[in-house]
Order: structure tokens, then sequence, then C-alpha cells
């Protein structure tokens, strides 16, 4: 069996450990020659990889590991990059959360005016990666986690036409995983889905059991009372179960109320229920400010335990959803499996009555030549135009960071489903470039 040589990038992520413990438990089926971390902060990547490096020596010394701030280290000689960096850390999380709150507006890492803002900080460094990958492994896949997935898809797509880069998200296998819960099934390969939207901005349309079933009634009378929410969510600690992302699974009842045919992703309750969401936001202490006391907190902890003791034995450290989805992209891409996987993919005809060059979020069949996005036809007059909105305010901060323009970026705002009008876009433009100007390209 092929031996692989991966690349985490943004090593110095919360999510890296968990996908190392991942890809120590699925050697069988995906060994590995090498895994070298890359990350601009090496100071923060240390902490991480110092850890790492114990609990892969723990579980197969023959694994070479390098940690590197050096792109040409990092990227030189591996099969796949595996990306989540967050360009601007967490500090910049916060005052995308903060701003728009001060102005009524829903403060959200991926929708709104805080999404626009991170994008406008993440497409130059992800297409940083891209180009060291081309530079030094021209024959890598880099699959991208790092958000907002839509923006830098539709930047990927445009300025990187070429690139072997995929671009995924967890959300909608976590909310998979709980279906399976609410069916009592045991693993998410016992259903099958069919899925059409943007990144964070989709509907379930279909989701059956190996053998046919239709399971959309039951779901759907559940869904309409709790939500996504599970028993599991309420007993056990996973990557979507603390406090806030319990009350937005339980949200997605609303939000499916809409549409009582499909069943929606949880980020659709941004849009369609920012009044509650403000109501319940505290805005002095925000999401950010929940992820560092919590997640960033407890990994960094039992990261710096390891390496104190120089054991990883008794660690508490787990694989999450995020590990097993990019893990197994990665199998498919190397032994050709045709897994089907809900991926983000130029449109092109997929979706009928859609833009054919906006990025989609549809399954597709995975294989060493890359995603085969499955035909969704035509799609309904109420999804057709909230998408066509969103993936209008992603294309225009995509064009507004390629032509360094002021006014596109100001269009965006503006037509963002969050932004309530022009004299509110105009002040949250003005105060995020203020706070941006170290990351956002200089505007005219
Ligand atoms: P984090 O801040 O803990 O980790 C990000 C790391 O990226 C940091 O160590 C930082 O130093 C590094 N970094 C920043 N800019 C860089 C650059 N230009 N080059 C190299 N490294 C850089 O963040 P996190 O909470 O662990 O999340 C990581 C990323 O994964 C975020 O973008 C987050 O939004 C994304 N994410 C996406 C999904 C999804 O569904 N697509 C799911 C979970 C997390
Ligand atoms: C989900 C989304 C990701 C997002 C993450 C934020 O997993 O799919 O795109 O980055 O949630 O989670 P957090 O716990 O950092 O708020
Ligand atoms: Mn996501």
């Amino acid at each position: 069996m092929k031996k692989s040589s991966i690349v985490i990038a943004g090593g110095g992520s919360t999510f890296t450990p968990g996908i190392i413990m991942m890809l120590l438990e699925n050697l069988d089926r995906y060994p590995l020659k090498s895994i070298k971390f890359y990350d601009n902060d090496g100071e923060r990547q240390k902490i991480v990889a110092d850890a790492c490096e114990i609990i892969i020596r723990e579980k197969d010394p023959t694994i070479d590991f390098v940690q590197t701030t050096d792109p040409a280290v990092a990227f030189t000689d591996v099969d796949i990059v595996m990306a989540h960096i967050r360009v601007g850390k967490y500090k910049m999380r916060e005052l995308d959360e903060k701003i728009p709150l001060k102005y009524g507006c829903v403060g959200q890492e991926t929708c709104g005016p805080g999404g626009i803002a991170y994008g406008m900080r993440s497409i130059q460094g992800v297409l940083e990666l891209v180009d060291y990958m081309e530079k030094y492994s021209p024959e890598a896949w880099l699959l991208n986690y790092s958000n907002p997935a839509a923006i830098v898809a539709e930047a990927t797509r445009r300025l990187r036409p070429k690139s072997k880069v995929i671009n995924i998200c967890d959300m909608p296998i976590s909310i998979e995983n709980n279906l399976v819960e609410i069916l009592g099934y045991k693993k998410r390969s016992d259903i099958v889905t069919r899925y059409y939207g943007l990144n964070h901005f989709g509907w379930w349309t279909d989701i059956r059991s190996r053998d046919g079933k239709d399971l959309m009634p039951e779901l759907r009378d559940y869904v309409s009372k709790n939500g996504y929410l599970v028993q599991s969510d309420l007993e056990e600690k996973k990557q979507h179960s603390d406090e806030s992302w319990n009350s937005t699974y339980k949200k997605a009842a609303d939000i499916q109320m809409l549409d009582p045919d499909t069943l929606p992703n949880t980020y659709l309750k941004y849009y369609f229920y920012p009044e509650y969401e403000i109501a319940h936001t505290d805005p002095e202490y925000t999401r950010a400010n929940q992820v560092m006391d919590g997640r960033e907190k407890e990994v960094f902890s039992a990261c710096k335990e390891i390496a104190d003791k120089q054991t990883a034995k008794d660690t508490y450290l787990e694989v999450d959803e995020h590990a097993s989805y990019i893990v197994d992209l990665a199998v498919a891409l190397t032994f050709n499996t045709y897994e089907r996987m809900l991926l983000i993919v130029e449109n092109n005809g997929i979706i009928a009555n859609f833009d054919p060059t906006a990025m989609v979020e549809v399954p597709c069949l995975v294989s060493s030549n890359g995603p085969e996005p499955l035909a969704v036809g035509t799609i309904p007059t109420f999804q057709k135009g909230l998408m066509e909105q969103q993936v209008a305010v992603e294309k225009l901060v995509v064009d507004a960071w390629e032509e360094q323009s002021y006014q596109k970026l100001l269009q965006a705002f503006a037509l963002s489903k969050i932004v309530p009008n022009a004299t509110v876009a105009k002040q949250l433009l003005d105060e995020m470039y203020e706070l941006n100007k170290e990351y956002w390209p200089e505007l005219k």
C-alpha cells in the first residue's frame, strides 16, 4: 500500500490534534510516511506540535515528523496538504463578531459582515498555501477547511482555476451524525443523503437507508419539534455539543418550518432569526471568547500536559467530525475509492437553474481524479432566491479583494441579508477596514 506524506497548514490550530489522532487510528487504510506541521506562528504551533510529536512517536515511530515555519521545508515532497488556517487568529474573530453587534447586526465568523471581513483576510493566506504547494509539490492536493470556505472557494476557483484545491465543511456531516442517532442507526454510512446549497447555506432534500427506505418523514417530524438536538449532545463531549452549539441545533426546528419538505443547514438561523440571535448574545462575550476559554484552553493544556509528562498515555484529546471527514477525503483521493462526499465545487450545470460559476456544496464521487459532482436538477424559487443573493455577496467580496475596490466591498455589505441598510453597511465597512488594515488589501 502506498505510504503518503502530508502537511498540516495551520499546525497550531485547535483542530490539529484531532486530525493526528484520526490519522493514527487509520494507518491501516491510510499508511503514512511523514507528517509535517506548517504555521506562520512558530510559537503557537510548537505547543501543539511538541505534543503531537509524542503522540505520533508512541503510536508509530516510523513516521517522520517535522514542525516548521519554512514553506520550502513544509511543502516539499508531500501528497496532501490539509489546511485550516485562521488569518488574524481569535483576536480578529472576536472583532468580526463584536463590531456588527454594535450596529445591531449578527456577529458571526462566516456569515454577514463578520464573514466578509474574515474573507478579506483569508483569501491571501489560502492562495499563499496553494502557491507553495504548486511550487514545491505540484502533484499534491490541498484540502481546505480554512473559513469562510464559501469565499475562499470562490477565490480559489477564480484566481487559481487549475489548482488541485478542494474546499470542505464539517457542518453537514456533523448534522448527519445526529440524523443517524435520531433514526437509531449506527454510522453515517448507513444513510445516503441528497443535499445542495452554498457553504453554510443549504438543505437536505432526500435521506434514505442503504436499502432505499425514505427516512425523510421520520426526520422531518423529529426536526420540526427538536431541531437536530439529540441525547448524546447532552451527555457526551463532542465537537458540536457545548451550550452554544446545542442551542443552534435546537433552533433548526424554526428554520425547518420555512420549508417543511427539506432539512436546513443550521447556519441559516443567522439569516432568518437575527433578532433572536442578537437577543441571545452577550456583546461583551461572543463565540470567540467562548472558544478561547473553551476549546483553545482545553486543547492547549492537554498538549502542554503531554509535553510535560513526555507521554500521551492518558490524554483526553480525541477524534472529532472535523478530523474524520478530511481523512476520509484524503483516502478517497489517494486510493481512488469513488466515495460519495459533500464538497464545495463549481456549479457548472449541477444545479440547472443557478449561476454555473457559483461554488456550490453538493454530493460528489471522489476518485484520484478529484470530485465528480452529482446532478441536482432544478431548485425551487425560495432556495434559488436566497442563494442568488448570498452568492452575489460572496462574489462581490472576491471582486473587491481582486480589484482592491471599496465600492464592491460596500456593495457586498449592503447586499448581505444580515445588514439592514446601506447606512449601516458603510459604517460597518469603514470600521472593519480600519481594524483590518494589517490584513486586507488596500482599498481604492
Ligand atoms: P486556530 O486559530 O486555533 O488555528 C489556526 C492556525 O492558523 C493558527 O495556529 C495560526 O497561527 C495559523 N495561521 C494563521 N494565518 C496563517 C497563515 N497565513 N499561514 C499559516 N498559518 C496561519 O483556529 P481554529 O479554531 O482551530 O480553526 C482553524 C480554521 O479552521 C479556521 O479557519 C476555522 O474557521 C476553520 N474551520 C473550518 C471548518 C469548516 O467546516 N470548514 C470547521 C472547523 C474549523
Ligand atoms: C462548524 C462549521 C465551521 C466553523 C465551526 C466553528 O464546524 O462547519 O465552518 O468553523 O463550526 O465552530 P466554533 O466552535 O469555533 O465556533
Ligand atoms: Mn463549515
